[in-house]
């Protein structure tokens, strides 16, 4: 992964997951929409009740969100993306979705990727675990944080907060509006199956 740019990786790791969220989900379900705000946001503005936590769940399990995110009892996350538990309380839909959709429009100012620009030209972009006698760790694909790479301090020229966001885009594309709307609904629980949105209507 050293010699890729930030650009490539960021395609790549795209790639493979959502090929990994493809083959998590049967045939029929197969479909690749690229959801815009437009088409979303109106169908998650008011979710009502009614919802069904068990799809919820099982939606956020398919998209893999807790392999980076905490959220309630459902998952500890990685602790390198935010705690998602009261993310309904604390941000709009239209962030939410804007969060998922455009990952890279806004990013969270506590967990995002760094990247170096080293004295040879190498260029490398990903998570800084820790610095280890002069050595930065850095996880290149935040998905993988064990798979490393190492930076001499010595070797670095410059350093600076990457514009893409660790979190893939797409992660919607195999999602069809229904599944958005359960998948928002059980972000809005906060994993709590006697939430609001899972009133009987
Ligand atoms: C590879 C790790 C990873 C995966 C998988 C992932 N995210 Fe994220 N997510 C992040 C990181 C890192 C941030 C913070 C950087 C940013 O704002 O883009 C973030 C930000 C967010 C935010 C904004 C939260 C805030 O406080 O700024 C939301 C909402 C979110 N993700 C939801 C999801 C959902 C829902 C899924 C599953 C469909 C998901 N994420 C999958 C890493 C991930």
């Amino acid at each position: 992964m050293r010699h890729l740019t930030p650009r490539l990786r960021a395609l790549l790791i795209g790639v493979a997951i959502s090929t990994a969220a493809l083959r998590a989900l049967p045939d029929e379900q197969q479909l690749y929409k690229d959801w815009t705000m437009a088409e979303l946001l109106p169908v998650v503005a008011d979710l009502g009740t009614g919802h069904d936590w068990n799809q919820g769940r099982e939606l956020f399990r398919k998209a893999a969100c807790g392999s980076c995110h905490a959220f309630g009892s459902e998952s500890e996350g990685s602790g390198l993306a935010p705690d998602l538990t009261s993310v309904g309380s604390k941000m709009g839909r239209d962030a939410i979705l804007q969060s998922m959709i455009e990952p890279s429009a806004t990013i969270n100012g506590q967990f995002y990727h760094t990247t170096f620009t080293l004295k040879n030209g190498d260029v490398i972009t990903g998570s800084v675990l820790d610095i280890v006698d002069k050595k930065i760790i850095v996880a290149p694909v935040m998905l993988t944080p064990n798979v490393t790479v190492e930076i001499a301090e010595a070797d670095v020229k410059s350093e600076a907060p990457s514009k893409i966001s660790p979190m893939p885009p797409g992660l919607l594309n195999e999602f069809t509006k229904e599944q958005v709307v359960e998948l928002i609904a059980f972000l809005d629980s906060g994993g709590d199956r006697n939430a609001a949105v899972y009133r009987k209507r």
